[in-house]
């Protein structure tokens, strides 16, 4: 079963994922990416969609929550 979360106004998107983290950020190592890094979003607030640019700062802070984009990077 899969539960999807949508975050309204202030509400956190992630109830109970690594809540110890400070933010949760994974890395993915692919040996064919055109640039070194390529951060995509997980809060779904990115206005660069699915591309990571930094909003989930702005929604940390206002919710306490702490997610992070998944990186990609080139091996
Ligand atoms: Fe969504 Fe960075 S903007 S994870």
């Amino acid at each position: 079963r899969m539960v999807v979360v949508r975050a309204e106004g202030g509400e956190a998107i992630n109830p109970a994922i690594r809540k110890s983290e400070d933010k949760v950020v994974d890395s993915v190592v692919v040996a064919d990416l055109a640039k070194p890094l390529t951060p995509y979003c997980r809060c779904w607030r990115s206005a660069t969609f699915p591309l990571c640019d930094g909003s989930h700062v702005k929604h940390n802070k206002a919710t306490g929550d702490n997610v992070g984009p998944l990186l990609l990077k080139k091996q």
